[in-house]
């Protein structure tokens, strides 16, 4: 199996105010082999609680029974996925985690390691963007929001492609 040189990740994604993960394909349960601080930040959990663990602890309690089958479909296909997941933060609040995930792959064709981009989602950033485009035009906003949503996920699933792209720079393979 080919090898991602972590060091070389951590020093191009750990200043990146994306939430990034890395999991290990080829391991039992995919356990984490990367997490940058803006995941931790987000989340309010230490580098070493996620370290060589699934990321679904974040789910604690909460259902999302609909958005683990696409990613675990995604993952089995080696394909991109995103989904919107319920998570918990380690104080125990609740949020809304957008989950972009890219298959990095080996020559082979199998999936090495999956890059993992994570977008807090709750209504403060809707009201955010409200504010920020101007909540004047209350009847607008609905319609302008869908759209900037629309716009927001074209632009996320750049950015997590072109994470994974740099990620898979240091996968020597
Ligand atoms: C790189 C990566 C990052 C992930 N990040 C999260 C996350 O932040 N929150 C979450 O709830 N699940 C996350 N997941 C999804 C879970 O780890 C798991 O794949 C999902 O719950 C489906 O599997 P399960 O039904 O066996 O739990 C991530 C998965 C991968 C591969």
């Amino acid at each position: 199996m080919p090898v991602l040189n972590m060091e070389e990740v951590a020093k191009r994604l750990d200043g990146s105010n994306i939430a990034i993960s890395v999991a290990d394909a080829s391991q039992n349960d995919m356990p984490l082999t990367y997490v940058n601080p803006a995941f931790c930040a987000a989340t309010g959990y230490d580098a070493a609680r996620f370290l060589g663990q699934n990321c679904r602890f974040l789910q604690a309690d909460l259902e999302n029974n609909d958005s683990r089958q696409i990613i675990r479909d995604a993952l089995i296909g080696g394909a991109s996925a995103q989904a919107v997941f319920r998570n918990r933060r380690a104080d125990g609040t609740e949020f809304s985690n957008l989950l972009i995930i890219e298959p990095l792959k080996d020559r082979d064709n199998l999936t090495a390691y999956v890059v993992g981009a994570q977008f807090v989602i709750d209504r403060r950033t809707r009201v955010a963007a409200a504010v920020e485009h101007g909540d004047h035009v209350v009847r607008e906003i609905d319609k302008m929001l869908e759209l900037n949503d629309r716009l927001r996920s074209t632009s996320r699933q750049a950015l997590a492609r072109s994470v994974a792209a740099t990620v898979r720079l240091w996968m020597d393979r």
